[in-house]
């Protein structure tokens, strides 16, 4: 099967021109000047399939690389599966995740990554990797290491917070580090003070300050300062490179950014909700709404300034890509578990599907260029872990993972509503009875979405099938100094 994409505007990370995409089985084989006759003959004439993006920009499929597809927690899971999830991810133009592996502390790493290879297998609608969470790091996890990044999972993330669940504490994060260091793995950390925070969460508990809002406020952006600064200097001891995910607050970007001034190898992730959303709006949101919004870290104060701060640091290189955290749960009976107390609801949100579009929206409001749009939803998540050539990319021998997005069309998103407030149908795709993002419109939309060669969404429909989607054997990162 041959795809010729004609008449389109190819934009990457660098630059943007007229061009056309040939495609042969799954992988990009050129990009062409427009029209062009190669050896005499039309290539239009002569390919399988004509797809018209006159008007349109031709961008290499997002990489979303930070989701929690049927994340266990507390006896239940996030609500979407890695069917729902990688097709929703489709529909809104992301052809890759990297998906987080979840060990607990009676859990070998090796038996959970087995087990998420299951779980993914056969059912992804689009390409996807692996994370592995370590939690409570021992000589076991440290070992695995070693083995999981033969298997293509070359990342690792600790926590600082969840005593008792995920936390590490700095002994072990050092000893995880060290290995990291040592075989060129990433680390990546959840960088909250969780000793603070469980005296805090306690604190407002005994209180009666038991409302959603009370997350943010429990979460303060000094946990997240210190716990960035923590990590920054264990990184700095031992040599590993460092991977800070859903940076939030703009103390965290300055120590992020400090220590990239001096050289380090120290990176930021930022998520589509603290560009957007506030502590004052949706945490602060009346009755039990504000559970829609809990996710950690915290949405964060926007008299503060967190989330002007957060677009600059995106065009400053100091936080280098967006991923979404995407931890679906719903409302009932998932959120409202935290109802009378907080620290009950479980904590995330769902934007798997609506990444590009909310990012294309920095583009047409001033806070991004189109390059950088493509950079930090693509090509930087590809370099940053080890994917790049194969994905992130239209060259030559990269994977058909391409998505055909149309500046003069419109998403609006959210569920809508009939007159007694009944959700009437779902304009999103996810397994979620509500949506964080309710309200948004993007003057955008995605049309067009190639999975390594196969056309999976078609003028916005869905048209893939599950189990299309195969494992990426990742390599190390391709963005250190
Ligand atoms: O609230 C969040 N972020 N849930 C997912 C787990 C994590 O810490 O990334
Ligand atoms: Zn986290
Ligand atoms: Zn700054
Ligand atoms: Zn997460």
């Amino acid at each position: 099967m041959t795809i010729l994409i004609k008449n389109g505007t190819v934009v990457s990370a660098t630059g943007r021109t007229a061009a056309d995409v040939l495609i042969d089985g799954e992988k990009i084989v050129a990009v062409l000047a427009p029209g062009s006759v190669l050896l005499g003959t039309d290539l239009a004439a002569d390919v399988d399939q004509v797809i018209d993006a006159t008007g349109k920009y031709v961008i290499p499929g997002g990489i979303d690389a930070h989701t929690h597809m049927e994340m266990p927690f507390g006896g239940s899971f996030a609500s979407d599966t890695f069917e729902t999830g990688t097709t929703a991810a489709a529909i809104g133009g992301t052809t890759s995740i990297v998906d987080f592996v979840v060990q607990y502390p009676d859990q070998r790493p090796l038996d959970q990554y087995h087990l998420w290879q299951e779980k993914a297998g056969g059912n992804c609608a689009i390409d996807y990797g692996f994370h592995q969470i370590l939690s409570d790091v021992g000589d076991e996890s440290l070992k695995a290491m070693d083995e999981l990044i033969t298997e293509g999972v070359t990342s690792f993330k600790l926590f600082m917070a969840y005593k008792g669940v995920f936390l590490s504490d700095d002994g072990q994060i050092l000893r995880a580090f060290q290995k990291g260091a040592e075989n060129g793995a990433m680390m990546m950390m959840h960088a909250e003070n969780g000793a603070m925070i469980d005296v805090l969460v306690q604190q407002a508990i005994a209180a009666g300050n038991t409302g959603p809002y009370y997350h943010g406020i429990t979460r303060p952006w000094q946990a997240e300062e210190e716990a960035t600064h923590r990590a920054i200097m264990i990184a700095d001891l031992t040599g590993a490179p460092l991977y800070v995910v859903h940076v939030s607050a703009k103390q965290a970007v300055d120590q992020i950014a400090t220590a990239r001034d001096k050289g380090l190898n120290i990176f930021g992730e930022t998520c589509p909700q603290y560009l957007y959303l506030s502590l004052e709006e949706q945490l602060g949101a009346p009755g039990f709404e504000g559970a829609k919004w809990v996710c950690s870290t915290p949405l964060r104060s926007r008299a503060e300034g967190h989330q002007d701060h957060m677009w600059q640091s995106l065009r400053t290189n100091d936080i280098q890509m967006v991923s979404t955290d995407h931890c679906p749960f719903c409302m009932k009976e998932q959120k409202e578990l935290g109802i009378g107390d907080f620290s009950k609801i479980p904590n995330g949100i769902g934007s798997v599907e609506h990444r590009m579009d909310l990012m294309y929206q920095g583009v047409v409001n001033g806070q991004l260029t189109l390059e950088r749009w493509v950079e930090i939803t693509s090509t930087t998540p590809a370099r940053m872990f080890g994917m790049y050539g194969k994905k992130g990319v239209i060259a030559p021998g990269a994977d058909g993972d391409v998505v055909i997005y149309d500046p003069n069309g419109h998403t609006s998103i959210g569920l809508p509503v009939d007159a007694d407030g009944n959700p009437t149908g779902r304009s999103h795709h996810m397994n979620m009875d509500y949506s964080a993002w309710e309200g948004f419109e993007i003057d955008g939309r995605v049309d067009t979405v190639l999975s390594r060669g196969k056309v999976v969404v078609d003028g916005g429909n869905y048209i893939g099938t599950k189990g299309h989607g195969q494992y990426i054997k990742r390599g190390l990162s391709q963005y250190l100094n």
